[in-house]
């Protein structure tokens, strides 16, 4: 089958990716170093194949060029979990790449918080965990893929998490490759789901994206 040949016309894909960043008081917050180039590669390629994307997006300095990806910009993960939970409900297809902080300020301090004692606690709470709420209201027929960045027992822990919130399929990668992860441009990835592991070379993070795409085709159409 020809690559060109593996269309998502008439498919829905939603589609999360970058950080969430969850404030502290006004000028500050927690974010991390995820830069939205695995989710928005994601999103070009499905929409190259014919695909309706949704792509939800936290703070990123990238742009989506293609005119079927129509983008949602929030900043917390609370913003990103109302967005997704509405734009789930016509989802043929659900991609999970952000980069979700796990953690929220519990108090968001409505005034800048001024410098005074040698030691400053923040109190955190948890966030929303997208995909496993997402993944317990997951309909008939709707497939999903989940990322996972681990350093140790990667493939038990990938593992864990595709059945903990119900993904079809969990994109591993793994920090000990040397040119995976946040601040490449390259991406080295290993697909896991509960009959099969199919590992992939070092390569750009779009060759990365076409692999990622053809699978789920091939999931869905094989
Ligand atoms: N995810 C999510 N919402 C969160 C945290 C994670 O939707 N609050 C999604 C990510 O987008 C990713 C998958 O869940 O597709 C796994 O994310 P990861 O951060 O690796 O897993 P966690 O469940 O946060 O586990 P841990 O950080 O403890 O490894």
């Amino acid at each position: 089958m020809q690559v060109t040949e593996r269309s998502f016309k008439g498919k829905t894909v939603v589609l999360t990716a970058g950080p969430t960043y969850e404030p502290i008081d006004p000028v500050r917050f927690i974010g991390n170093h995820s830069t939205g180039k695995m989710g928005y590669a994601l999103a070009a390629c499905f929409a190259a194949r014919g695909a309706n994307v949704q792509l939800i997006s936290g703070p990123v300095s990238i742009k989506a060029e293609h005119q079927s990806i129509n983008v949602t910009s929030v900043t917390t993960a609370d913003e990103m979990y109302a967005a997704v939970k509405q734009l789930a409900l016509e989802a043929d297809i659900l991609v999970y790449a952000a980069a979700v902080a796990d953690y929220k300020p519990k108090v968001v301090a409505d005034k800048k918080i001024k410098k005074s004692g040698n030691e400053l606690t923040i109190e955190l709470v948890k966030n929303v965990d997208i995909a496993s709420a997402l993944g317990k209201e997951k309909k008939e027929g709707q497939f999903s893929v989940g990322f996972a960045l681990e350093t140790h027992n990667e493939s038990a822990n990938a593992r864990e998490k595709l059945q903990k919130k119900n993904l079809d399929m969990i994109v591993l990668n793994s920090l000990n490759d040397p040119g995976a992860g946040f601040k490449h441009d390259t991406n080295k990835v290993t697909i896991i789901e509960k009959d099969a592991t199919t590992a992939f070379e070092l390569k750009q993070k779009t060759a990365v994206a076409e692999d990622i795409v053809n699978l789920i085709w091939e999931r869905i159409n094989g």
